[in-house]
């Protein structure tokens, strides 16, 4: 039997406070005009000080979770997709793991810019069509405004932060993921990174006091890179799922700039409406733009099922990835009964207890155990 990888499951979660494009004009001399006309944002959403990509990526996942009606034990794979990890190790994804309790599964997090949630989605689904795992988990979360330059105009005024997560499952029947396409270009490492904090140059007073762990980026020459690759990645990708442009019902691209979506869709000869765009309320988050998007698209009944979504990203590396979807997945989906609400709740307070006991066991061997 073919086994297909169906997304089940699926949550976003963005930080409460807003800053908008008049508090900007506040910080660096920029206008809501100009910001509005070159990229379509009107505001994005700022972690507060105890928020991190992690508790970001652990809200997602609840709801990811309780969407398909899942144990956190019952994950096999835990993948995050971010450039703003909580720490270089250990990985963001085995951070969820524990708060989560899925303690049968393995963890990752997967650097690969803007495009990381759809590189995670079609790896994921591979994982799955081969028959190594049964439930994935694929977080997209970006803490991008630690790694912004507030003083910058140039890069200050596109970024914010949030997180999204999908549940991919096996699956007899037809549907799900029906193709993916991951693709790099690393001779355009240097037209947006992160200089410093790595082996090349570790932190250092010099690297901070230069600005060097903020991030850099040439935008005209990621414009011209996005608008090839974004129509390129979504024609290539329906035709190794056997379809054309005609049988498309929906765009989730990574919301960078609504001029580079609008490009795309003239490029790909479909009507606007065909491209889901929420770039303006929440700027680009980056791993995290597409399952946000996801998720607003199907709270706003812009999916049903037998549709067909492609997803399509490109960022740093630079990287570009696009997953044809038919959609499968129940809808409307049945809201949770107040028993399960309380189970996870509980099962949630038992993760963080199990932690903290495994962490008490630890100490107390490292006391007494004589090496
Ligand atoms: N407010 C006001 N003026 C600004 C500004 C701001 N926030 N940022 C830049 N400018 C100025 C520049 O200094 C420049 O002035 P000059 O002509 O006097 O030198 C002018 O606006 C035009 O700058 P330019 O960079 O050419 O603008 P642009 O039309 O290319 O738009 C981006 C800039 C960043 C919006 C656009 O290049 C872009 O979206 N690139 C892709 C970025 C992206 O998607 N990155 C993420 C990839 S995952």
């Amino acid at each position: 039997m073919t086994v297909h990888a169906h997304i089940v499951g699926w949550g976003k979660y963005v930080p409460e406070r807003v800053l908008t494009n008049d508090d900007l004009t506040h910080m660096v001399d920029t206008s809501d005009e100009w910001i509005r006309t070159r990229t379509g944002i009107a505001e994005r959403h700022i972690v507060a000080e105890d928020e991190t990509t992690a508790t970001m990526a652990i809200e997602a996942a609840h709801e990811a979770l309780e969407m398909a009606n899942l144990r956190p034990t019952d994950l096999n794979l835990i993948i995050v997709a971010t450039a703003t990890p909580d720490h270089a190790f250990p990985a963001t994804a085995c951070l969820v793991q524990d708060a989560l309790g899925a303690t049968h599964a393995a963890c990752f997090d997967l650097a690969a810019g803007c495009s990381g949630f759809v590189y995670g989605v079609g790896l994921a689904a591979d994982l799955i069509s081969s028959g190594a795992y049964r439930n994935a988990l694929v977080i997209g979360a970006e803490t991008l405004s630690r790694i912004t330059d507030w003083e910058d105009r140039a890069t200050c005024v596109l970024f914010g932060d949030g997180a999204g997560a999908v549940i991919l499952q096996a699956n007899g029947s037809d549907g799900g993921i029906l193709s993916s396409l991951l693709g790099a270009d690393g001779s355009g490492g240097d037209l947006l990174y992160l200089p410093a904090g790595g082996s090349r140059h570790p932190a250092s007073h010099q690297t901070v006091s230069e600005g060097q762990h903020y991030l850099k980026m040439r935008g005209r020459e990621v414009f011209r890179f996005a608008v090839r690759a974004m129509p390129a990645a979504t024609r290539q990708v329906l035709e190794e799922a056997g379809l054309t442009i005609d049988d498309l019902s929906l765009i989730i691209p990574h919301q960078a700039n609504y001029r580079i979506t609008d490009a795309s869709a003239k490029a790909l000869g479909i009507p606007k409406e065909k491209v889901f765009s929420n770039v303006d309320r929440y700027g680009n988050t980056s791993a995290a733009s597409i399952p946000i998007a996801l998720c607003e698209a199907l709270e706003q009944d812009r999916i049903h099922r037998d549709d067909l979504v492609v997803f399509v990203g490109f960022g740093a590396g630079l990287t570009w990835a696009a997953a044809a979807v038919r959609w499968s997945a129940p809808l409307p989906t049945m809201p949770l009964t107040r028993r399960r609400k309380i189970w996870y709740a509980l099962s949630y307070r038992y993760a963080a207890l199990r932690s903290l006991v495994r962490r008490f066991v630890r100490w107390l061997a490292a006391r007494f155990t004589k090496e």
